[in-house]
């Protein structure tokens, strides 16, 4: 865990933090002049007219407006992309290995490789899935996306993520959500980093609805941690990189973009703790679906139909009498990216493993493999199951995502996945 760095507490709050004293005007967000010869700006994260619940925008003072740079120009990268339609979406189970660590030096945004998504940043609907695999920080250089937020999910190494808002550290089992459009360099903590990046076009992510759950359980407000203000104050030749409409384009800027001193609102960088997750279940029968496992959600315009869900699947007690209780066979309307933290999971018996991914698409079947399905039909329901040291996740849409060219050429992608069930015997006996 990171020691020395402050947080502030809260989903949505409006937040105000200042590196300097009294930087922050009264009463006002624009005066004629800002204290010590600061600009203020503001940093809209939705419609101006957004109704007062989902309106999120922020005031920024610093250095330099955002604009101070050069001219952009394309920045070819071969493998972070949004090109959704390179190769047929196939009905099939597909699976991968662990995703690789580069053997060259790589950095987050250079590591960034799409397996795949659904939608369009043109329209503002729909998420790419990526993974990353670094094993250097960024130097010099800035990035921001300006066709979704981006939830981090480490898998392996933490990130020290330096940006207009502040400084978040995440670990692998914290997630991090960096909002659109907001400038950061990530700095690996340890020798190397992978995991995982939802790039959601859509809504931003939100807390779900409790429904006659209450008013707590699940993800708690309280356990969002947004970065407080901290600026560098640097000149020299560095590089704003900027992935816009699906294509990434650079930038120089002659000094740092993370000039920001102080700032207020609601828009805002911020990590959550997924081991602080409240998890719900079944106390008698059955296994409830898995949107009792939802952290965060991205609505769309078809009530309780979301553009992207993030999942997870946490240590817990499974307790249900008379009931099977791993995840039973099921298809879905919904399209299913599964990624694994570390441990197992409870569907699967092996080829599962921290770093690898599955994905199940729209009606396609899936559940326990054979081998899952006769331990569990088998077991003494008498005594709970304790599930420990798991964490797995899914990104979950009402689109179907359609994998990239590269994700189905990929070497770990695991041609023999459906031979899981093969082994799922026939036991009717009429
Ligand atoms: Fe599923």
């Amino acid at each position: 865990m990171s020691v020395g760095i402050k947080y502030q507490s809260g989903f949505g709050n409006e937040f105000a933090s200042e590196a300097i004293a009294g930087v922050l005007p009264e009463g006002q967000n624009s005066p004629q002049r800002v204290a010590h010869g600061l600009y203020a700006e503001q940093l809209s994260g939705t419609a101006f007219t957004a109704p007062r619940h989902s309106n999120r925008r922020s005031w920024l003072y610093r250095i330099r407006p955002a604009a101070v740079h050069q001219p952009f120009q394309p920045l070819a990268h071969a493998h972070f992309h949004n090109r959704f339609d390179e190769a047929p979406a196939t009905p099939n189970q597909l699976r991968w290995d662990p995703w690789p660590m580069p053997t060259a030096p790589v950095d987050f945004v250079d590591g960034l490789v799409t397996i795949a998504g659904n939608g369009d940043a043109a329209a503002m609907v729909g998420a790419g899935v990526h993974v990353y695999a670094a094993n250097r920080s960024m130097q010099g250089r800035y990035f921001y996306d300006a066709d979704g937020e981006l939830l981090i999910v480490p898998q392996l190494g933490r990130l020290r993520l330096a940006t207009e808002f502040g400084v978040l550290d995440v670990a692998p089992l914290e997630i991090a959500v960096i909002p659109r459009g907001v400038r950061f360099r990530v700095e690996l903590l340890d020798a190397e980093a992978r995991g995982y990046v939802a790039e959601n076009f859509g809504a931003l992510l939100r807390l779900p609805d409790l429904g006659p759950i209450g008013a707590n359980s699940m993800a708690l407000p309280r356990d969002f941690l947004a970065p407080v203000a901290a600026y560098e104050d640097s000149e020299g030749d560095f590089e704003l990189i900027a992935k816009f409409q699906g294509a990434l384009w650079r930038a120089s800027i002659g000094h740092s973009p993370l000039d920001v001193v102080a700032w207020h609102g609601n828009y805002a960088p911020y990590k959550y703790d997924l081991t602080r997750f409240n998890t719900v279940g079944s106390i008698s029968v059955d296994h409830p679906d898995p949107s009792i496992f939802t952290v965060l959600t991205s609505p769309s315009d078809t009530a309780g139909t979301a553009n992207l869900d993030f999942v997870i699947f946490p240590p817990r007690w499974l307790v249900a009498e008379h009931t099977f209780r791993p995840p039973y066979f099921h298809r879905n309307v919904a399209s299913e990216f599964m990624g694994l933290i570390e441990g197992a999971y409870d569907a699967k018996a092996g080829g599962f493993a921290p770093g690898g991914m599955s994905l199940h698409n729209c009606m396609t079947g899936h559940g326990p493999d054979a081998a899952s399905f006769e331990k569990a039909s088998a077991a003494d329901l008498d005594t709970p199951d304790h599930l420990t040291g798991t964490m797995a996740f899914m990104f979950e849409t009402r689109m179907v995502f359609r994998p990239t060219q590269q994700a189905l050429d990929a070497p770990g992608l695991q041609g023999d996945y459906y031979r899981c069930w093969q082994g799922l015997a026939r036991h009717f006996a009429p």
